[in-house]
């Protein structure tokens, strides 16, 4: 069994193009900050994703900086940004690219009679001369154009032909026919590429590109149908997030290529072992949790529980695993932490995880991996990743939780003593509520005056058990502006103190990076 990537023929690369900050982002509740963002696309930079589409830059300032920002940072990737057909987002697009060492502008129109008809309003003679001037804008602004025929599945196939080959002629360098609501097969899509280049004459002249959602869950089936009809560029995301039902799952793709390379000769230069760090990442920024039992990502997707699958894993791995975890950075050996561990252990474990603390860090994080341990039966990966999560997200916080009681129960008022340490000085203050949540947030609210709003308060359990530890999400709005953060802790109503003061701490720093002489409140 090789999971390790296979590097073949050319002709059968396959690019990555990773559109987690632009189709992804697009969903609803998935929007990130701007410093989330970057984190992201320099994660992906660094995995090797091939082209990262940062945003849609008309859409906002906040995706224009983001886009154009992470244009000036990639070291490796090219940085793509979305456009509609009009000048003035294909201008933006290729003013928030400009600082990319490789930019790309990405315009896309709807060519489908559904859509013609009812969305654009237009005649099909009318979009297609649009699809030229599109492409002409763009091409005047860069070298790398790439042409979208929105509702391509769904496109009468002549009209799609005439398109695409006008696309190339005015100078497009690839050319994707995106499953936009996600209604092909497998067959079907590969025939459609199949018939596409066969049938359009400068067919040879640009890449072609599949683009699925997964209405019907088969996007990365027909992701890679595609690629066997011809398509040599996949646009995907991490997790699959994206609109609706989102979109192929970047983790799959990658691995599906590896494992099944007998039957799917393709290959592409992700490093895999980056792939669980990925999805943990997008997940946390998101608050998207990942399905228990989510390919290649999900926690379950290397856990066996039942005796029989026990005893044949323990013969061989190979009786249940069709890779090896550790391909794609889920830690090989089931190390169980506990509280006999020591640092050494401690620390391998984290390097395992993906981490490198420094030593003051490195304490700070074992202290209370050690307070955690004698609290819980187990201690497993996911607490740890939150745990030193969380530590990071604290190292420069102004206002850090020194204690809190709560007195809960059906005997009402619920109140919350809280002592916060502010710049350096212990605040204490005591508040009721309606609930122990509301007790703690309206103590906070009290020592940490603001105007902020609560948009989004969610909690999910780490691990399993009445002991796991909590996972808090808050996400505060303030003049339009909104971060989201998390606090981790086996007991929720701290977890869920810890994450209201950490997206306290993120506006404050939002707020001084505006203006340097603003403080909390
Ligand atoms: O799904 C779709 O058609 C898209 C295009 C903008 C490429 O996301
Ligand atoms: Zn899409």
């Amino acid at each position: 069994m090789t999971t390790q990537p296979i590097k073949g023929d050319d002709r059968n690369r396959v690019v990555i193009f990773d559109t987690t900050l632009r189709d992804g982002e697009q969903c609803p509740g998935a929007s990130m900050t701007f410093e989330e963002k970057i984190e992201v696309a320099e994660l992906l930079d660094a995995m090797g994703v091939d082209i990262i589409e940062a945003g849609f830059p008309i859409a906002s300032e906040g995706d224009f900086h983001a886009v154009s920002e992470i244009a000036k940072r990639s070291q490796n990737a090219v940085v793509a940004g979305l456009s509609r057909a009009s000048i003035k987002d294909i201008d933006r697009c290729a003013e928030a690219v400009k600082h990319a060492h490789r930019p790309r502008i990405h315009t896309f129109l709807s060519t489908s009679p559904v859509h013609m008809k009812w969305k654009l309003q237009k005649e099909p003679h009318e979009v297609f001369e649009m699809v030229v001037a599109q492409v002409t804008r763009a091409r005047n602004h860069v070298d790398n154009v790439e042409w979208s025929a929105e509702d391509g599945t769904r496109t009468e196939i002549d009209f799609l032909c005439r398109c695409v080959e006008a696309a190339i002629k005015a100078g497009a360098t690839t050319i994707n026919i995106p499953d936009t609501v996600g209604y092909t097969t497998p067959s079907e899509y590969a025939q459609l590429f199949r018939t596409v280049r066969e049938r359009v004459p400068n067919s040879d002249k640009a890449v072609f590109s599949v683009h699925c959602h997964d209405d019907l869950g088969m996007a990365v089936a027909n992701s890679l149908a595609g690629v066997d009809g011809g398509a040599r560029q996949i646009e995907c995301t991490i997790n699959g997030i994206g609109e609706r039902a989102g979109n192929a799952a970047l983790e799959e793709i990658v691995m599906a290529m590896r494992v099944r390379n007998d039957v799917l000769p393709y290959w592409n230069e992700i490093n895999a072992q980056m792939l669980t760090r990925a999805s943990k990442l997008v997940s946390a920024v998101t608050s998207f949790p990942v399905q228990y039992n989510k390919a290649i990502v999900g926690r379950n997707a290397f856990a066996h529980e039942s005796g029989i699958h026990q005893d044949g894993m323990l013969k061989h791995t190979q009786t249940y695993e069709i890779m090896l975890p550790e391909d794609v950075g889920v830690s090989k050996t089931s190390l169980v932490m506990g509280k006999h561990s020591g640092r050494h252990a401690f620390r391998e474990k984290l390097k395992e995880l993906g981490y490198e603390l420094g030593d003051n860090a490195l304490n700070d994080a074992f202290n209370r991996f050690k307070a955690l341990a004698d609290k819980k039966k187990h201690v497993y990966d996911e607490d740890i990743v939150a745990l030193v999560d969380d530590e990071i997200a604290q190292a420069n916080d102004r206002v850090k939780i020194v204690s809190l009681t709560v007195i809960a129960g059906t005997q009402g008022p619920q109140q919350a003593t809280l002592v916060l340490d502010i710049d350096g000085t212990h605040k204490t203050t005591q508040a009721t509520g309606n609930g122990p949540v509301d007790a703690i947030f309206n103590a906070i609210k009290s020592l940490v005056p603001h105007q902020a709003r609560l948009q989004l308060y969610q909690v999910h359990a780490v691990t399993e058990g009445t002991d796991a530890q909590a996972e808090v999400s808050v996400r505060l709005e303030e003049n339009g502006h909104t971060v989201t953060a998390r606090g981790a802790d086996s007991d929720t109503l701290v977890a869920s103190a810890k994450a209201y003061i950490n997206a306290l701490n993120k506006l404050a720093q939002k707020r001084q990076s505006v203006n340097p002489q603003t403080a909390y409140g």
